[in-house]
């Protein structure tokens, strides 16, 4: 079976992942080491930053320049993107090619504030249009909610979850991350930027899933990963 990461900054130049072609070289052999087979590439795209044209154009040439050293590496990378949520998201033209690769799976970054009722109709207005949405690393939005009801109301809808391998390892945030994976419809995502301050750690994360919650966790959950791709 595939192991796969579902959120990595591994495309050199584009955000505050991987500072340029050596560096992403660097990453995959790292990734390749950790025996990860696929990651998704899945640089921010924010709306108010770059259009999806020019996005998609920057993209491209990045999956291109990294090409050779992937295969090499024995390490597939599909494109993708972590979609930064704005008001408007479920109307706007152009989410498919911010889609990863040969689906209609949307990784989609929730606002670092208090969630409200607009939010959920907007996510519900994606789903409506067919897509998948996985939400990246719902954890790190815990902080910034005062409604927490909001924030159950978003996980009960029929989203996927990606949790930040990270969030497994550190001890402050163990419980709260062991309780979203439990969740139906989880993944594990590294949210690698670099080598050192936010490397790849997808291996650790896993470790921690299967000490504590066993190794046909860990099968049912790569299972859902090649389903999901
Ligand atoms: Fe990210």
């Amino acid at each position: 079976m595939k192991i796969v990461d579902f959120h990595t900054h591994i495309l050199p130049g584009i955000d505050d992942g991987s500072r340029d072609r050596d560096m992403t070289v660097q990453m995959l052999k790292v990734t390749a080491e950790q025996g990860i087979d696929t990651v998704i590439a899945t640089s921010h795209f924010y709306p108010d930053k770059m259009s999806f044209d020019h996005f998609i154009q920057e993209r491209n040439r990045a999956m291109e320049q990294i090409a050779d050293t992937a295969a090499a590496c024995g390490v597939q990378v599909l494109a993708g993107a972590e979609v930064a949520f704005f008001t408007g998201i479920s109307r706007a033209e152009g989410l498919k090619p911010l889609c990863v690769e040969g689906t209609r799976l949307l990784l989609l970054e929730m606002p670092f504030r208090s969630w409200h009722k607009g939010d959920l109709q907007e996510l519900d207005g994606i789903l409506q249009r067919g897509y998948r949405v996985m939400l990246a690393h719902p954890e790190r939005f815990i902080p910034f909610q005062t409604d927490r009801g909001i924030f159950s109301a978003v996980l009960d809808m029929p989203v996927l979850v990606q949790v930040n391998a990270e969030s497994l390892v550190h001890f402050s945030t163990r419980r709260t991350a062991l309780k979203l994976m439990r969740r139906e419809g989880a993944v594990l995502g590294s949210d690698c930027h670099n080598l050192t301050a936010r490397p790849q750690n997808l291996l650790a994360g896993r470790r921690v899933l299967e000490k504590r919650l066993g190794a046909e966790y860990l099968r049912q959950m790569d299972l859902l990963a090649e389903k999901l791709l």
